[in-house]
């Protein structure tokens, strides 16, 4: 395969902590395969696969299924992320140790899409998965402060009416959980971390040592609660969108690596599901393929992008976290590499028709982005070429 790369921009291929790719159970919304391929398309090599699948993904037979499908489409890695608890309800720890020893040598477990907040439940999590060096990724949220939320509480939500969800439902899971983090010595990695406050706890928590790592969104990193006022259902998501203030805080924290890496959170939702009335639609936003030119807009703009910073927050410490151990390396010779080359210098629209994704709810229809990805290499083959997908890329 011959790219003129001309201009472009070298980066380890993306890795992406938080992907939903809804296969098995909600085909209708995105599969392993139409997910990955749009992965490819935004600059990815790997992904990992929350567990809110439908089977829940919370025994080896599911996680297995996950890898075997991701293996078959041949577009990115695909590292299935396992429950940390039975079910979406579930109050018993899943079978943990057997998704880790299973062909899907799953490393990371997590509550994301369950609403499992019990103390005793991750302390015991946390315990086992020390014992093989794994790790809770956690969605941070204590449903008891945000039954019935509808949006970010603020005065955007008071003047709207609608029920508000606090930050501190968020910030309140955070210090607990950094708390049993040090307490049991385990690994925490908290996802979608939106709040100010939560980045204050975190930076606190790393200055004492504690084993604990963040995650940010693209959206979290754009847009504000202000968007609500439109009432387009495309806006609501967990955690809701924030403050302006949220979001220059953390734009810093991911500048300055308090924020380790930014995550997708790619929620696909079908039509049914996204066009309705706001307190009916689930949350969620697309991600994958407008990741890469969202970080390099909250970073200060394709002028001023630090390419180092980008392909550490965006490659190189989610490939660590995960313990992705191909991905996040720069190519050396003799080796099947794992990258991606970015135009820097060009901008595309986005239409949601052309996305990859199965699903169109992109908060950027219509808008101009910066940068774009030229071409994706997963061990060496091209699984993008010229921004589109290239062909013969089943195994
Ligand atoms: C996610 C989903 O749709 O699965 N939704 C969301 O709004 N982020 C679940 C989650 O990440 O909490
Ligand atoms: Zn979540
Ligand atoms: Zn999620």
């Amino acid at each position: 395969t011959v790219v003129d790369a001309d201009g472009l921009v070298l980066l380890p291929g993306l890795v992406d902590l938080h992907t939903h790719l809804r296969e098995p159970g909600r085909e209708d919304a995105e599969t392993v395969h139409s997910g990955t391929r749009a992965a490819a398309k935004g600059g990815y090599t790997a992904v990992c696969a929350m567990a809110n699948s439908y089977p829940v993904a919370d025994t080896a037979g599911v996680v297995e299924q996950v890898a075997a499908l991701g293996k078959a489409a041949g577009y990115a890695d695909v590292q299935p992320v396992g429950a940390v608890s039975v079910g979406l309800e579930g109050r018993q720890l899943a079978e943990i140790g057997a998704m880790a020893r299973s062909a899907a040598a799953v490393r990371m477990f997590s509550d994301d899409g369950h609403c499992v907040s019990d103390p005793i439940l991750m302390r015991r999590a946390l315990e086992y998965v020390k014992t093989f060096g794994g790790l809770i990724a956690q969605h941070a949220e204590e449903p008891r402060l945000t039954e019935g939320a509808q949006m970010n509480e603020g005065a955007v939500s008071a003047e709207l009416g609608l029920p508000g969800w606090p930050a501190v439902a968020e910030e309140a899971i955070i210090a607990r959980d950094v708390l049993l983090a040090e307490y049991t010595g385990a690994r925490v990695h908290f996802c979608h971390v939106s709040t100010a406050r939560s980045v204050d706890i975190i930076r606190e928590a790393k200055a004492r040592g504690a084993n604990v790592t963040a995650e940010v969104c693209p959206h979290h990193l754009l847009l504000t609660d202000e968007a609500a006022r439109t009432y387009d259902p495309v806006y609501k998501v967990n955690p809701p969108l924030r403050r302006e203030a949220d979001v220059a805080v953390l734009r810093g924290a991911l500048a300055e690596g308090v924020i380790d890496a930014v995550a997708t959170d790619h929620a696909p939702h079908a039509p049914q599901d996204k066009d309705c009335e706001w307190a009916a639609a689930r949350p969620g936003m697309l991600g994958l393929e407008t990741a890469l030119s969202i970080t390099v807009l909250a970073l200060g703009g394709p002028a001023e992008a630090d390419w180092d910073t980008i392909a550490e927050r965006t490659s190189r410490t989610p490939a660590r976290i995960a313990g992705l151990e191909a991905h996040g390396r720069d190519p050396k010779p003799g080796t099947e590499a794992n990258f991606t080359l970015v135009d820097p210098a060009a901008t595309w629209t986005v239409v949601p028709g052309e996305l990859a994704s199965l699903s169109r709810n992109t908060p950027y229809a219509g808008m101009e982005l910066p940068v774009t990805v030229q071409a994706t290499f997963l061990r060496g083959r091209a699984t993008v070429l010229n921004g589109k997908i290239a062909e013969e890329t089943t195994e």
